[in-house]
């Protein structure tokens, strides 16, 4: 069977000595190859998680859109994420689209950047209540896939997680026939993007918890999840790590 990703975004949660204690007893899960683990982190923890997280993965949460070095004051570019060590980044989760006006452009920077430099891009989809409820989901997931045309440059795992807006710490998650829907138009989607040349990871995120994981593994094209809130909790964590 094809391997499930289990990713957490602690956001901006965390503290040095909680971040390594969290992590110590994650790396103590035995190993499985069936699943991969990683935790994207404020990029100021990265190299400290780094030292205490493997196999866990280490990832940011975000990357410049400037790709190297320069006077972009408070910055971080790909390239400092791969000079680290950072193995994943998210790209235009909902929370950087909302709240920092990330727009394509600037998304599809970034996701040239990562790639560039060597770090996986997740890129990070989903519409808001209004657009679903408008009847405009797919639409809406389309269009912030499209980016992904100009990725062909490179022939790697396309990885991207879809979080519908609405389900996002809301303690709301989609339906079983909304995941399964919803990632199957992204799996078809992505497949003629990409020329159908592509291995395509999907990610569920959007209040994943210990008691709901298992049913949305179970679905067709769901590769894995995207866990933000039951990921800064060891337990919970652990017990989706478990039912991947
Ligand atoms: P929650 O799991 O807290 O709903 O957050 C999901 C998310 O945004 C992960 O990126």
């Amino acid at each position: 069977t094809k391997q499930k990703w289990v990713l957490g975004n602690w956001k901006m949660n965390g503290r040095l000595a909680a971040n390594q204690a969290l992590l110590s007893q994650l790396s103590q899960i035995q190993e499985h190859e069936h699943v991969a683990v990683g935790v994207a982190v404020p990029s100021v923890y990265i190299s400290s998680a780094l030292q205490a997280a493997a196999p866990t993965l280490v990832g940011a949460e975000d990357v410049s859109l400037y790709a190297n070095d320069g006077a972009y004051t408070g910055e971080v570019s790909a390239a400092m994420l791969a000079d680290v060590g950072a193995q994943f980044v998210l790209i235009g989760h909902s929370e950087r689209r909302q709240y920092f006006a990330e727009d394509e452009a600037v998304l599809a920077q970034k996701y040239a950047n990562a790639v560039a430099a060597g770090v996986l891009p997740v890129l990070c989809v989903g519409e808001t209540l209004a657009e679903r409820e408008a009847g405009q989901a797919e639409a809406v997931v389309a269009k912030q896939l499209n980016l992904l045309q100009a990725a062909t440059l490179l022939k790697q795992t396309v990885l991207v997680a879809y979080e519908p807006v609405w389900a996002i710490g809301t303690g709301v998650v989609a339906s079983i026939e909304q995941i399964a829907q919803m990632h199957a138009f992204i799996q078809q989607h992505v497949l003629s993007l990409l020329n159908n040349d592509a291995s395509i990871r999907l990610l569920y995120g959007g209040s994943v918890n210990a008691d709901n994981c298992a049913a949305i593994f179970a679905v067709e094209h769901v590769d894995g999840a995207l866990v933000g809130g039951a990921s800064l909790k060891y337990d919970s964590f652990a017990q989706i790590i478990t039912a991947a």
